[in-house]
């Protein structure tokens, strides 16, 4: 499993627990934007993960600002990214289940190490649940392909 991992500056502070723990469990992790905590713009590392994510070059992404909430309102800007900004496992294994979500996003300085990397694990353990939620899911790329520009 290929995961693709981007930061701003204001989420710099959980890339280096984040990607070791992703390598700990064995996947294969790239890494995208502030590498250094130098100043980034987020919506820079957002579109460009998202649209690598959308074109199938990794199978998901994480994705870190200060809140997460810069970060996913840009990735959801991508036609096809369905990005969710976690800060609970619940809601981080429905991202997963109910939603489908392809890249979630966490906060920097809202989140520590840890819970960080417990909602980290709690999206990449669960599975989407298809069904009544494929419909819903199906909705969204239908409204996408009707009045998004691309
Ligand atoms: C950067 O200062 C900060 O605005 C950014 O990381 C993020 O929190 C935006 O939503």
């Amino acid at each position: 499993m290929k995961i693709a991992v981007g930061c701003d500056h204001g989420g710099y502070t959980l890339l280096e627990p984040v990607v070791a723990h992703l390598k700990e469990r064995g996947f294969d992790v790239d890494t995208f934007g502030s590498l250094d905590g130098s100043r980034t713009d987020y919506p820079d590392v957002a579109t460009l993960v998202a649209e690598r994510v959308v074109a199938g070059d990794y199978d998901c992404g994480i994705l870190m600002c200060g809140t997460g909430i810069g970060i996913s309102i840009a990735a959801n800007k991508v036609k096809g990214a369905r990005c969710a900004n976690v800060a609970d496992a619940y809601s981080a294994a429905k991202a997963r289940e109910h939603n489908n979500a392809n890249l979630i996003a966490l906060g920097g300085r809202t989140i520590g190490d840890e819970l960080a990397l417990t909602l980290v694990d709690a999206y990449l353990d669960a599975t989407f649940e298809g069904g009544r939620h494929a419909t819903r899911v199906a909705k969204i790329g239908q409204y996408e392909d009707h009045h998004a520009a691309r």
